[in-house]
């Protein structure tokens, strides 16, 4: 068993070396999980269903906490101004940090206003809003069923949380500020045209500018699609990991949006994913050293396995992270 374990381990990291130097692999996750096997046919949204949401998060959260950190912040750290040339953050905890509070600010967050947080994670943010800008209420929306429960342990004042999605949440009264960071790139199924991504995420605006109260802003931040031949897609963000679901070109994002927003602010940086994700491979390694019965060796190797293929695609400018600050018109 032993041997095998170690021969399985060779096997793919060979595999890791090959896409490290551009050549195309076609499997993935060996000795992990079966693959996704699809969701319910209950589900008619456009992106991916509650199932393919469990798929990918509802694997432990404290197998996540081992290399997320205790914040459980599933997404970029904001490391920096991408203009500026002053050192980044020391730590992801501060990088984490400052990204939470750049929504937050860009949102306006604050005593007496209210905050939807769209894909709200484990609830970081949320908690952010409420315990330190003083907000009058947050209100999370997830598709992950331990993250609703999670949440909802935390205990935080003045928070309502839905295990919906923002394509079915109502709200009873307009919010002053949306957040949604890194759920976007779950919203469209993939091998859609563009026009089709498009009104997907029209859709989407239309939905956040129904929720907002006049003069709200909404901070978005997502993973896109930038210099990438589509044949080689998968091999950067595979679907076994992240089933049913397909990242947006960044003017896709822009031009779905003019409807209902105008765009304040837009910033790029792929460093801030590469460092995050370096720092999440770094933390995921040791814990799979000192904390065997969290993260086993096939979850290991699955999610070292992605992570490190994120990191090349950002590395190579296939994909890249955007941070775009919009307001109601
Ligand atoms: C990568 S996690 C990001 C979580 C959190 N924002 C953070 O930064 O840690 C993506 C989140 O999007 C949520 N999500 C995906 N599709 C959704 C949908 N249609 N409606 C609401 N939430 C959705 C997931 O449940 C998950 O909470």
């Amino acid at each position: 068993m032993e041997i095998n374990q170690k021969l399985l381990a060779t096997f793919v990291r060979a595999r890791v070396k090959k896409i490290a130097l551009g050549f195309w692999v076609a499997e993935y996750g060996v000795g992990y999980r079966e693959s996704f096997a699809g969701g319910s046919a209950a589900f008619n949204g456009a992106g991916a269903s509650p199932e393919a949401i469990r798929f990918h998060y509802d694997v432990g959260t404290e197998f996540f906490r081992t290399w997320l950190g205790d914040e459980l912040i599933y997404s970029a750290a904001r490391w920096r101004d991408p203009l500026s040339n002053a050192p980044g953050l020391p730590t992801l905890e501060a990088a984490q940090t400052n990204k939470l509070d750049f929504h937050l600010r860009s949102v306006r967050a604050g005593a007496g206003r209210s905050l939807l947080d769209i894909g709200c994670g484990w609830g970081a943010l949320m908690r952010r809003a409420v315990e330190t800008f003083g907000a009058a209420e947050a209100i999370g929306a997830t598709l992950s069923s331990e993250q609703f429960d999670y949440v909802r342990g935390l205990n935080i004042p003045r928070t309502t949380l839905n295990l919906q999605s923002y394509e079915t949440l109502a709200l009873t009264e307009p919010v002053d500020g949306i957040v949604t960071v890194g759920a976007l790139e779950h919203f469209a199924k993939p091998q859609l045209l563009r026009s089709e991504k498009i009104t997907i995420y029209g859709n989407f605006f239309d939905r956040c500018r129904s929720f907002l109260a006049p003069g709200g802003r909404l901070s978005l931040q997502t993973i896109f699609w930038q210099r990438v031949d589509r044949r080689l897609a998968s091999e950067i963000v595979p679907s076994s990991v992240f089933p049913e679901s397909d990242l947006p070109y960044l003017d896709e994002v822009l031009e779905a949006s003019q409807r209902q927003f105008r765009t304040l602010y837009l910033e790029s940086s792929e460093d801030d994913y590469s460092l995050t994700l370096r720092e999440w491979l770094k933390r995921l390694r040791r814990a799979h050293k000192q904390s065997p019965h969290l993260v086993d060796e096939a979850k290991f190797l699955f999610h070292e396995d992605y992570l490190r293929r994120c990191v090349v695609g950002f590395q190579r400018h296939r994909i890249s992270l955007a941070r775009i600050v919009l307001e109601r018109l």
